[in-house]
């Protein structure tokens, strides 16, 4: 068995873990709206046709904020056809995804099904096709009191009380050409200004993201954040990353190791981000948005398929990747990730959260159930809350096809109010479990309450409707504390929550 150690103390703090670091997405886009969280005539339905087995997984993970309507939906999306009457709300073509958007579940629904979550909204503007105008009145018909035409119209559709909503996106993944309306990065500087500039005088309380580059791996990537935010840099508070990782080509050992690039990546931002906050001579400081990360590639192949057959269709089985064992590990380290940068990182999402790049699934008429994924951002939802502490961890490392020196175990650790202590860790060796020495002296006299393990023995394994329970967690084989001193033992690819009480 081979060894690892790390060291926690209480006053090793990266900084205050947001709530919103736990946040999702959902986007007009295959069967996440229509077929997923919404489905009227499904025996599961409530009275506005919200599936409420698919509510409870989504409150169970304990989702405060969820990203919407999209996404590069939202690059061709008019959000005044989503409001008022149903039976006279437009069907359009969304160029996006080559389907037919119903506009049947809008932002009143939306934000109706999010109170439903116990989750916030997290909205994005239109800056692809449309520009700030638009932007500006979709603020004032969601958060403007009342006594103006946009408030008035939401007034007379229903909805007296505003929505409130304190988070906006400004677009996005501008600099994809796969975008509708994509722009160089200061045409998308100076757009995002304008509209980040009219939206806070409507209501001065929000908060906007600026799209950063669309991946780490975009030929723009650097540049794009440079100069857009030389365009922008006061009027907005945080910058977008989106990442998705897959393993197409079959390394399991440079999959895994695939949160070395997320973590240059976060880095590099927040590094550029600071830049020009020095060139500005700027006291602000803007943060970091990760509103798209996941692993995604295994119905690439699939959708084109869907499309070619169904082109414009409605709800289309779209992006409906089947996660499986090393799935599970890589978003558990990529979580890890998030919580090792909680001082910058205050936001990110998950994307997506039902059916599309999910991790739940629903069968129209049928069941719902935990993709693997569901599972490590369940622990770090649940237990990675209060203060992200330093992991000083002593480990042995591996070199792979894409990176050298990988840490074999990956960790993070967070502190609470109430005394407790969860260290998280990816074992990555395929073959050897580890005996992992924890000092945790500065916590005082603590315990070993509680070791959740994921684990299976082959790791494309993965959970279907018939058996949702293949990768699942299960008690891990825990260990011993003496005088703040703990031995446990990690088992060869595991996913590992310690939770230490006092
Ligand atoms: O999440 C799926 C898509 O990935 C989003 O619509 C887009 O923003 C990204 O490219």
């Amino acid at each position: 068995m081979k060894k690892a150690s790390i060291i926690l103390d209480r006053d090793y703090r990266i900084g205050a873990v947001d709530r919103r670091l736990y946040g999702s997405f959902i986007e007009h886009l295959g069967r996440a709206v229509y077929g997923g969280v919404y489905e009227p005539g499904h025996p599961q339905a409530d009275e506005l046709g919200f599936r409420k087995d698919v509510l409870a997984m989504v409150r169970r993970l304990g989702v405060p904020i969820v990203r919407y309507p999209g996404g590069n939906f939202v690059s061709g999306f008019n959000w005044e056809d989503s409001v008022g009457p149903r039976d006279a709300r437009p069907r359009r073509l969304d160029l996006a995804w080559s389907t037919t958007e119903s506009n049947q579940v809008g932002l009143h629904e939306f934000c109706e099904w999010a109170r439903r979550a116990g989750a916030e909204v997290m909205y994005a503007v239109n800056l692809g096709t449309r520009g700030p105008e638009q932007a500006r009145d979709v603020v004032e018909y969601a958060n403007h009191p009342g006594g103006s035409k946009f408030s008035d119209m939401r007034a007379a559709n229903g909805r007296k009380d505003p929505f409130n909503i304190k988070l906006w996106c400004l677009g996005n993944e501008m600099d994809g050409p796969w975008q509708m309306g994509r722009k160089t990065a200061f045409e998308y500087g100076r757009t995002a200004n304008e509209a980040a500039k009219l939206m806070k005088w409507v209501d001065p309380t929000i908060e906007v993201v600026a799209c950063g580059s669309s991946s780490s791996e975009m030929p723009t990537f650097g540049g794009w954040e440079l100069t857009m935010l030389d365009e922008c840099y006061e009027n907005v508070d945080y910058v977008s990353l989106h990442r998705y990782y897959d393993n197409a080509a079959g390394d399991t050992a440079s999959f895994l190791a695939r949160t070395m690039d997320m973590d240059g990546f976060i880095h590099t931002v927040a590094s550029i981000c600071d830049a020009v906050k020095g060139k500005k001579h700027s006291k602000k400081t803007v943060n970091l948005s990760f509103d798209e990360w996941n692993v995604w590639y295994h119905s690439k192949g699939q959708d084109e398929e869907i499309l070619r057959r169904a082109k414009w269709g409605e709800a289309l089985p779209l992006l409906e990747d089947v996660y499986n064992f090393e799935d599970a590990l890589l978003v558990g380290s990529m979580l890890l990730t998030l919580l090792r940068h909680a001082d910058r990182v205050k936001v990110a999402c998950l994307a997506q959260l039902v059916n599309v790049i999910a991790p739940i699934m629903t069968r129209p008429g049928g069941g719902c159930w935990a993709q693997t994924i569901y599972w490590p951002f369940l622990h770090a939802s649940k237990y990675g809350r209060g203060t992200s502490l330093r992991a000083v961890v002593d480990t042995p490392v591996y070199d792979c096809a894409d990176y050298e020196a990988v840490p074999l175990i990956d960790a993070a650790a967070t502190f609470s109010d109430d005394g407790t202590v969860t260290v998280f860790c990816v074992n990555r060796d395929m073959a050897e479990g580890f005996e992992l020495s924890l000092d945790l002296r500065s916590f005082g006299d603590i315990r070993l309450q509680e070791h959740i393990m994921l684990h299976h023995g082959d790791v494309k394994a993965a959970n279907t409707e018939a058996h949702p329970d293949t990768v699942a967690p299960m008690a891990g084989p825990g260990g011993t504390v003496d005088g703040g001193r703990a031995t446990v033992h990690i088992p060869a690819l595991s996913w590992n929550v310690l939770r230490f009480e006092k």
